[in-house]
């Protein structure tokens, strides 16, 4: 018997994927069709499946050509199931060609012509309107997210803004987008979504703005400096019927999901104490380390220390403290804030022009999870117990360098209305960063005298 396997993710099953199994099937006697699972989808950098695994099975086995369906989740599965099911041709489409050559070792290899203007990323477009997006701010953080955008498909950066003319037209000779530097309302008029990555002050009233002309907004961390302001603004989108994101990226990553889950699932025993630190040296005028007002670093990373917190513990703490230490300038170098809740403790430390252990530890009463810096870019952590060899690695890569192209899927997936309710980052979680940033800047403009 003669036996064939290919590979796909089915998702949105169309003639293409059709036409492949019915050439697969007729090359052998026996048809294996893997289908990827989401996870390891997501691993390969496709962000958007609109199909559940079961709906893409059932998609597969409706066509009757596959003898039997198997499940892909990892590199290096397809060696695997080559030598276990005895394969005798490996088959995928011709956009594949010459990329498994290296399975001729185990058997035949054949690139089928693929079937011409049809695929899942065609119709996952035609499905849901295309969503032009603005960037609010052309600085480091926006050609960042500018590099990730591209990879989720179904929004697309059409136009920036900045009144910075220069900035903005540095930015254009790499991104060619529609540029404003005026009138904002025009900018919005462009554009159905916004991603704000100005300065930190600016970011409440472009929120604002752009939500009462009823467009999506994903905010770049701290979105606002006050409670009743993060308050409103989410009201605001609510009313508006439009999604408000904050943009605080590790809340997205899926190794942060996993982390998650292995604190809470009882791994670990009942947790006690979190302790979340994030410094960077960072360069020495740049606006972080020199705007005394602004800048500093509570304001860059006390969003990122505050996460796994309020994900773990909640947002009813019984009192929080905040100490500085300040540095050149008058930004804070170190800031240390201090949560006590009911029986249990967390610390955030954040550190701008010092350096310490980025990591993150918390502790539980059975062992504790270690998770290294760059934890906020998390893609790895241990749980270690009482005995020192003992222990749990778990490892949870990304694609990409910087992890926004999560963000910008679980962004668009709200806006599209696949994403459902707000889990990763709450409004309620956002609302507590909030607060705290509140209390922190009360005590700044004390220090300050402003
Ligand atoms: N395929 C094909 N003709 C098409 C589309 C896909 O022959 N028009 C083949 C692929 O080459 C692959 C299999 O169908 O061997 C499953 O492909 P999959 O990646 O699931 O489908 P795509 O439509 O290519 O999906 P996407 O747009 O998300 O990449």
């Amino acid at each position: 018997m003669k036996k064939v396997i290919t590979y796909g993710s089915f998702d949105l099953f169309h003639e293409g994927h059709y036409r492949i199994l019915e050439r697969a099937k007729a090359l052998g006697d026996y048809l294996i069709v893997g289908v990827t699972t989401e996870y390891y989808d997501r691993q390969r950098g496709k962000l958007n499946l609109v199909d559940p695994i079961m709906t893409r099975i059932e998609n597969v086995r409706h066509t009757g050509f596959a003898d039997e369906i198997i499940v892909e989740d990892h590199v290096g599965q397809k060696v695997e199931d080559i030598q276990k099911y005895g394969i005798d041709t490996f088959v995928l489409g011709s956009d594949w060609e010459g990329k498994f050559d290296y399975l001729k070792q185990y058997c035949n290899v054949v690139y089928l012509e693929r079937t011409p203007n049809i695929s899942s990323t065609f119709l996952r477009h035609d499905r849901m309107r295309l969503i032009k997006l603005g960037i609010v701010g052309t600085g480091r953080i926006a050609v960042r997210f500018m590099d990730e955008v591209k990879y989720v498909s179904g929004i697309e950066a059409v136009a920036a803004y900045n009144p910075d003319e220069i900035s903005l037209s540095n930015f254009a000779v790499n991104y060619p987008v529609l540029t404003f530097s005026d009138y904002f309302d025009e900018f919005l008029n462009e554009v159905d979504a916004v991603y704000i990555a100005s300065p930190n002050e600016t970011h409440a009233d472009y929120v604002r703005k752009a939500i009462l002309a009823d467009k999506h907004v994903l905010c770049e961390k701290p979105m606002t400096f006050t409670y009743d302001e993060a308050v409103e603004l989410y009201q605001l989108a609510h009313d508006h019927h439009v999604v408000l994101m904050e943009g605080i990226r590790a809340a997205y990553l899926p190794g942060f999901q996993q982390l998650l889950t292995v604190a809470t699932n009882g791994t670990i025993g009942e947790i006690c104490d979190i302790d979340a630190c994030f410094t960077r040296i960072g360069i020495k005028n740049s606006r972080e380390m020199a705007d005394s007002k602004y800048g500093g670093a509570f304001m860059e990373y006390g969003s990122y220390t505050m996460l796994p917190i309020f994900k773990l513990f909640g947002m009813d703490y019984e009192d929080v403290r905040i100490d500085s230490i300040l540095g050149e300038g008058g930004i804070d170098r170190f800031t240390r804030v201090q949560f006590i809740y009911k029986d249990r403790m967390a610390t955030s430390k954040t550190g701008a022009g010092v350096k310490s252990e980025g990591q993150l530890v918390i502790s539980g009463t059975e062992g504790y999870i270690l998770a290294q810096s760059p934890w906020w870019l998390i893609q790895s952590f241990d749980v270690r117990y009482e005995d020192p060899n003992k222990v749990d690695h778990y490892e949870s890569p990304f694609v990409g360098t910087s992890g926004f192209r999560y963000e910008i899927a679980e962004f668009l997936g709200k806006i599209n209305k696949t994403g459902g309710k707000d889990y990763k980052l709450t409004s309620q979680e956002s609302i507590a960063m909030a607060k705290v940033v509140e209390k922190f800047m009360t005590m700044r403009r004390q220090q300050q005298g402003w």
